[in-house]
């Protein structure tokens, strides 16, 4: 598989419907928001996360970060497109929260994709300098 981004919409839509079943697995019983993350790294390889949700709410986890995490084990180090799916009951518009925004710009670059669902259902991309503008970076004056 191409390293670079994926250019083909079947392949797209496989990555959104793994995010949409992993969300599935959620661990939500507190906020009852179920977030599904599935992302495509530098070597072609998929990575999936949920939301686990603690009875010491802090504790919990977001999808993304379980996803990125799950990456670097699987040693991959750059994301090339991430779908995140969430919502109560079904599927609704689901944006990266801020703490995820930085953890997905560590591993991003200017061709990363992070798509999102908008309120008619379609997947839309994102680049990391719109969901992070002016981001923090150790390499910054
Ligand atoms: N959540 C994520 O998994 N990712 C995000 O980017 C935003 C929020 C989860 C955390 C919590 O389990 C639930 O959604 C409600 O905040």
């Amino acid at each position: 598989m191409s390293t670079d981004r994926i250019d083909d919409d079947r392949e797209l839509h496989a990555l959104h419907e793994a995010a949409l079943a992993v969300r599935e697995r959620a661990h939500a019983p507190y906020s009852g928001y179920r977030v599904g993350v599935a992302l495509l790294d530098d070597l072609g390889n998929t990575w999936l996360g949920c939301n686990v949700e603690n009875a010491s709410y802090p504790e919990g986890c977001c999808a993304e970060t379980a996803a990125i995490a799950a990456m670097v084990a699987g040693g991959g180090r750059r994301i090339r497109e991430l779908s995140v799916v969430g919502g109560h009951a079904g599927p609704e518009p689901c944006a990266p929260c801020g703490g995820c925004r930085q953890r997905i710009s560590e591993f991003a670059d200017g061709s990363t994709r992070v798509w999102m669902r908008d309120a008619e259902g379609s997947m839309n991309p994102y680049g990391i300098d719109a969901l992070l503008p002016e981001g923090f970076r150790l390499d910054k004056p």
